[in-house]
């Protein structure tokens, strides 16, 4: 056998200390984690727990205050630098002066991808996220949910091995919200790309995820990680299923901080 592979994201003692005119805050404190290559972990817990604040320093929108962090073996900076990960963030984070299709092309742009190869990228992204007849248009010409969808297209250009994803199904009706979460574990499966992913919704973590990190504030920790990689496929048979109840079960009671039975051990 060869070498392991490079966890995607490697955390350990993770710290963050924000400065505040009331005294300092904690957004986190001894936060370990590890993404292995192609594993999908969900980020889930009560608001302000330090969820949004996680990510930003793996995407190294901020620096830590202490502990270490490497994405893909390298430091936050290099990795960003070299665009080793796509994001999708709560607010979509568009630029208004491009159109829909411009802005999902960004990234290929950034890694000097043909003109025509680009333009049939940006077609089958456009076609994925149902945005094909809206891509000239203009980002303040689009509801909030279909913004959304534009700044998940866009941080799926480049199939980046890794992808960090900030609520970005918050703004969805529901059954675009499912349809897209069926697209996405289709895509992470297909890429073997890693994500880190923040939502607030129990049974979208458990659909997803391999595994899924509860988190706690006061200051921001990780209380439990629970492991809910399905024995199946994800498609929507899997939604209806003893074994998916069962584990959105097991997450709810550890957010609740209910006695937990584990999933694994019954
Ligand atoms: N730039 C900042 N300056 C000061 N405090 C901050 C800053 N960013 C976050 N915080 C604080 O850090 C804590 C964690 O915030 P964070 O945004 O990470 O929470 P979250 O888990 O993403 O919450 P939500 O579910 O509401 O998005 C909160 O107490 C917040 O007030
Ligand atoms: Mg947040």
């Amino acid at each position: 056998m060869t070498t392991p592979p490079t966890p995607a994201v490697h955390a350990t003692g993770i710290g963050k200390v924000f400065p505040a005119a009331s005294g300092e805050v904690t957004a986190l404190t001894g936060v370990d984690l590890e993404v292995a290559a192609g594993e999908f972990v969900s980020l889930i817990g009560p608001s302000g727990c330090g969820k949004s604040t996680l990510l930003r320093l793996i995407a190294d929108l901020d620096d830590a205050t202490a502990g270490e962090l490497t994405i893909f073996g390298k430091t936050a900076r290099r990795a960003r630098l070299d665009q080793d990960y796509g994001i999708a963030f709560q607010q979509a984070g568009l630029l208004p002066w491009r159109t829909v299709a411009a802005n999902i092309a960004l990234p290929l742009e950034l890694h000097r991808w043909a003109k025509a190869k680009r333009d049939a990228r940006v077609a089958e992204l456009a076609e994925l996220v149902g945005l094909s007849e809206f891509v000239g248009r203009y980002p303040d010409q689009l509801s909030g949910g279909m913004q959304q969808r534009v700044a998940i297209a866009r941080s799926l250009a480049a199939s980046p091995q890794l992808l960090l994803m900030d609520e970005p199904f918050g703004a969805l009706d529901e059954m675009t919200r499912e349809r897209l979460q069926t697209e996405l574990a289709r895509i992470a499966a297909e890429t073997g790309a890693a994500v880190v992913f923040v939502t607030h919704s129990i049974p979208e973590a458990v659909f997803l995820s391999d595994r899924v990190v509860v988190m706690s504030p006061r200051p921001g920790r990780i209380t439990d990680v629970i492991d809910t990689r399905p024995g199946r496929p994800r498609d929507e048979a899997l939604r209806e299923s003893p074994e998916y109840f069962a584990r959105v079960t097991a997450v709810r009671e550890a957010l609740h901080g209910a006695p937990l039975q584990r999933v694994n051990e019954r």
